[in-house]
C-alpha cells in the first residue's frame, strides 16, 4: 500500500453501539462504510471485546487497531465507568482486547480520540494554542490539546458547577431528560463553559456529540468569551482519532 493511502483501523465503543471502520490516515476519513453492532448487555469487557473482534473480522482487518472507551483510560487500564458497566473499573482492558481479538490494541478515552481527530483533520485543523474539545452526549467528554499535543483524561465534564457534577445538568442527555428548550439548555451551557474557560483559558472551544449538528439552534443562547465552533467530523471523529493514535 502506498504511503499516500495508508490505512489504520478505529473502533468506537459506546453505551449503545460499537462502531468501526478502516481509516485513511492521511486524509482523516473513513476508508469504507462503518459497521455498527449494538453494545451487548451486560457490557462486560469480555462481551464487548467479542463484538470488537466481530467488527474487525467484518473487514478482514488483521493488524493493530485503536479503540475508544467512554471513561478514563490510563495506559490501557480503564479507571472509571461513569456511564458503562462497573466491571470496567481498574480492568486491564487493552490486554482483554488483545487476548480476545488476537490483534494489538490501543485503548483511548472517547473524547480524547475525537479531540485528536478534530485538531488534526476537523474543526480545529488550522489552530495552534490551547484547543478544548467537548462532546455533549449521554455524558460530557473533554479533550485538551495544546499545540497539537493531547493532555489525556482531563475529564472536565465532571467539574462541579453550582453544586452539581456538570454533566448531570449540561449534557445532551440532561436536556432530553428535563425536556429543556434551546434557551434553557443554552443557559446551562453558558454556566458550564464559563466555568471551564476560567479554569483552562482555551483559545478555541470545539463542540462535538450528536447535538453539534444543531449548533445553529442552540449556540445563539450560549455566551462565552472564547470562540466556539461545531465539530466537523461528527460521529466519525472517535473512529478516526483512535486509528490515528494507534498508528502513532
Ligand atoms: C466520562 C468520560 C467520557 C464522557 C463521554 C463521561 O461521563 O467520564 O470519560 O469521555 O463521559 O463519553
Amino acid at each position: 500500500m502506498s504511503k499516500k493511502h495508508e490505512h489504520g483501523f478505529g473502533i468506537d465503543i459506546g453505551g449503545s453501539g460499537i462502531k468501526g471502520a478502516p481509516v485513511d490516515l492521511h486524509k482523516g476519513t473513513l476508508a469504507d462504510e462503518r459497521i455498527r453492532i449494538p453494545t451487548p448487555q451486560p457490557s462486560t469487557p469480555e462481551a464487548v471485546a467479542e463484538v470488537v473482534r466481530e467488527v474487525l473480522d467484518g473487514f478482514g482487518w488483521k493488524g493493530e487497531f485503536g479503540c475508544t472507551f467512554p471513561a478514563v483510560v490510563q495506559h490501557g487500564v480503564t479507571r472509571t465507568a461513569a456511564n458503562v458497566d462497573a466491571s470496567w473499573i481498574d480492568c486491564d482492558a487493552a490486554s482483554v482486547l488483545r487476548k480476545v481479538t488476537g490483534r494489538d490494541a490501543l485503548l483511548v478515552n472517547d473524547a480524547d480520540a475525537a479531540g485528536v481527530a478534530e485538531v488534526e483533520f476537523g474543526a480545529a485543523a488550522a489552530n495552534s494554542g490551547v484547543v478544548l474539545v467537548t462532546t455533549l452526549g449521554t455524558g460530557i467528554g473533554t479533550a485538551l490539546v495544546v499545540d497539537g499535543t493531547l493532555v489525556p483524561n482531563t475529564e472536565l465534564g465532571h467539574i462541579e458547577v453550582d453544586g452539581f457534577d456538570a454533566e448531570t445538568r449540561a449534557a445532551d442527555s440532561a436536556r432530553e431528560r428535563e425536556d429543556l428548550d434551546w434557551e434553557q439548555w443554552g443557559a446551562r451551557l453558558t454556566r458550564y463553559f464559563t466555568t471551564l474557560e476560567n479554569l483552562v483559558w482555551p483559545d478555541l472551544i470545539v463542540v462535538g456529540g450528536g447535538v453539534s449538528k444543531k449548533f445553529a439552534k442552540w449556540s445563539p443562547h450560549v455566551s462565552t468569551r472564547t470562540p466556539m465552533v461545531p465539530a466537523t467530523l461528527l460521529n466519525e471523529a472517535g473512529i478516526i482519532g483512535a486509528a490515528l493514535l494507534a498508528h502513532r
